[in-house]
């Protein structure tokens, strides 16, 4: 295979046939089912299906397609309707949104009508949406990947659709499409994808299954300006619906430099990629960073949301795809004893640290300018905070958990003072490893000069009932003692205690500790009698680890989200509302940096600058050493 210069013309080579596109009718999938499916069967299970038709603007695109009115104005017999599971699912008609193969759809319709519409399908009777024994199973479709050739993409995106396949959970006829500036055939791409897979996978590699998913592998070489490349994208998803029974519905995922979104987008729309033929869906993933400040994401915004409704648009924060992340709403609400001291009555503080080991790496030309507040504390660390705080949505769909995180976005009280409130710093050289590790500022790639974050401390407060007056310190950085992402809930000290002073010189404050990675899982710190004669107290812990209470081990946050964008479970992507009042918050402090001095250096392998200690001494407070 050869690596060819971008400049150079793409060659002629359409993987599709070309002919005028099919896409009425969900193509019937004779495919074998994937190896790893339970016994083949696919269930009906219905998640949120956001961006699905009713999402769908009318179909001017050169399909020629008539348009799209609407899910309820769908033939009977015509791909589903998107569904949540807050609204109880409608009937699956045709297979082509719900993970049901569309011949077994076909022979199990039913006769119910949607709740608000025409008598449009059918449902399974021996299927209980309640039930969890039979996991949700992407319908049929397609992913297509653009900067495929990237690091995210070889790291995570392409090992994570193989473990979903060797899981079970892909539909046979799944189709993967690369885009990249490569002079690569399928067979090149099949083979990056291969590596890729058997250098970064999770599950074990088995042949039969890489045969099945390799089969519906295309790869199209362009640049995103090359509108040939575009077309051939189109008639390489025509063709997959034919051969491989993808329905039109496709994911496409935007795994390349945040400058190029708007583009990509633009050119989805100009080659008709972004409208879904009748009956089926098209949905966009963006990567982050989403904008660089609030201005930018709205731009953005405006950008993508010309092409897609808001509901096509899935948003990648990949920390919302951690179990752990997503436990804290177990944790909160599904049981009864924690509710009672979450809240300013008991806690006197939370901290959320995400702490990285490493530097900046290769990536100088992404960090540089960014820094670490915008990488990881406008979106992960604000996420993180929201879900800590939030109240109890009224139920578990994606619009109910929107109205509460926004809820606390929008209540978040800036420091007046954000000189004493706030830190950032950087890297110098150091101790990391056993290895002496350079400075910031020495890194390849970086101006000298540069005042960029690799650190970042904020102490934030809400205006709200349950956390008036309770500070939320949000930290990150790079180059700290560990690689540790956690939140601390500390509790106040008891109100009165009947014993010595000296009894209890060795307790620390209550804390609930959730550990989100490494290690995930919680920890519950409270004070204990030391055995003896005498009354001394010390802190003592109490675990819960996944790795020991389950045997299952977790998916990798791309498998969980990659899965539910096929489902059109929108629960866990921020949405655009979030993004945008996130940037309100951050901003202020970074126009606050970029008038006021330098970051402060801190040795690398230490746990950031001395500053940000002092920060917190002021209020009478310290960091935990996680
Ligand atoms: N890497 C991570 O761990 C990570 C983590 C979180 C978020 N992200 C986000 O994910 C996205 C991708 O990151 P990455 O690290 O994978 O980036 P990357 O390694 O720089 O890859 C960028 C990709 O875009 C392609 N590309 C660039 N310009 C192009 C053009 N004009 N036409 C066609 N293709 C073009 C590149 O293709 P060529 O090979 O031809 O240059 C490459 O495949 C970014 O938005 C990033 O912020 C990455």
């Amino acid at each position: 295979m050869s690596e060819r210069n971008p400049a150079q013309g793409t060659p002629e080579k359409v993987t599709g046939s070309g002919s005028a596109p099919d896409t009425a009718a969900p193509a019937p999938d004779t495919t074998p089912p994937a190896a790893g499916a339970p016994g083949g069967v696919r269930a009906t299970e219905s998640g949120a299906r956001a961006g699905a038709p009713d999402a769908v603007t009318p179909d001017t695109g050169p399909s020629g397609t008539p348009g799209d009115t609407g899910t309820d104005a769908a033939p009977a017999g015509a791909s589903g309707p998107p569904e949540t599971e807050a609204t109880g699912p409608r009937p699956s008609v045709g297979g082509a949104n719900d993970g049901t193969p569309p011949d077994a759809a076909a022979a199990d319709l039913g006769s119910r009508p949607l709740p608000d519409g025409p008598d449009l399908g059918w449902v399974n009777p021996l299927r209980d949406p309640q039930d969890r024994r039979l996991p949700k199973i992407a319908g049929p479709s397609g992913l297509v990947i653009f900067g495929v050739t990237g690091d995210l993409s070889r790291k995570k995106l392409m090992p994570a659709v193989y473990d979903l396949a060797n899981r079970g959970l892909l539909p046979p006829g799944f189709s993967l499409v690369g885009f990249a500036r490569r002079d690569w055939e399928d067979e090149d791409f099949a083979q990056i994808v291969h590596d890729s897979v058997r250098d970064h996978a999770r599950t074990e590699f088995r042949e039969e299954v890489w045969q099945q998913l390799a089969e519906g592998m295309r790869f199209i070489p362009g640049d995103f300006d090359d509108d040939q490349a575009f077309e051939q994208l189109r008639a390489a998803v025509h063709e997959l619906d034919k051969s491989r029974g993808t329905s039109g519905n496709y994911a496409f995922y935007l795994s390349v430099p945040p400058k190029f979104f708007p583009k990509v987008v633009r050119q989805l729309r100009k080659h008709g990629l972004a409208e879904a033929p009748a009956g089926s869906w098209r949905r966009a993933v963006i990567e982050k960073p989403f904008g660089r400040d609030l201005r930018s994401a709205r731009e953005l915004n405006r950008v993508v949301h010309e092409v897609f409704d808001p509901e096509q648009v899935f948003r990648i924060d990949h920390y919302l795809g951690k179990e752990t992340v997503q436990n804290i709403l177990a944790l909160r609400f599904a049981n009864q004893m924690y509710e009672p001291v979450w809240n300013r009555s008991y806690v006197d503080h939370v901290q959320i640290t995400m702490a990285e080991d490493i530097g900046i790496g290769g990536r100088a030309g992404y960090y540089d300018g960014i820094g670490s507040a915008r990488d990881v504390i406008q979106n992960h660390l604000l996420q993180l905070m929201a879900l800590t705080a939030m109240e109890e949505p009224i139920a578990f769909d994606a619009d109910s958990l929107l109205a509460e995180k926004l809820k606390v976005l929008k209540s978040v009280k800036l420091p007046r003072d954000l000189g004493e409130h706030t830190v950032r710093g950087q890297y110098a050289e150091g101790w990391q490893g056993g290895e002496k590790v350079r400075g910031y500022l020495e890194e390849d790639g970086i101006d000298p000069g540069s005042t960029t974050d690799t650190y970042a401390a904020v102490r934030l407060e809400m205006d709200s009932r349950r956390w008036a007056g309770v500070p939320f310190y949000l930290r990150t950085g790079k180059r700290l003692g560990r690689r540790v992402t956690e939140i601390a809930v500390v509790f106040q000290r008891a109100p009165h205690s009947p014993f010595d002073s000296t009894a209890t010189e060795e307790l620390g404050a209550n804390a609930i500790v959730i550990r989100v990675q490494p290690d995930e899982g919680m920890t519950v710190r409270f004070g204990s009698k030391v055995p003896g004669t005498s009354m001394e107290i010390r802190d003592v812990s109490m675990d819960f680890a996944y790795g020991e209470s389950f045997t299952e081990s977790s998916p990798e946050a791309y498998e969980r989200l990659i899965l539910d964008v096929l489902l059109g479970d929108a629960n866990l992507f921020p949405r655009h509302q979030e993004v945008e009042e996130s940037w309100k918050i951050l901003d202020p402090i970074e126009e606050y940096w970029d008038t006021h001095g330098r970051p402060a250096q801190y040795a690398s392998g230490t746990w950031g600058p001395g500053e940000a200690d002092e920060m917190l001494a002021r209020d009478g407070r310290s960091w935990r050493r996680p």
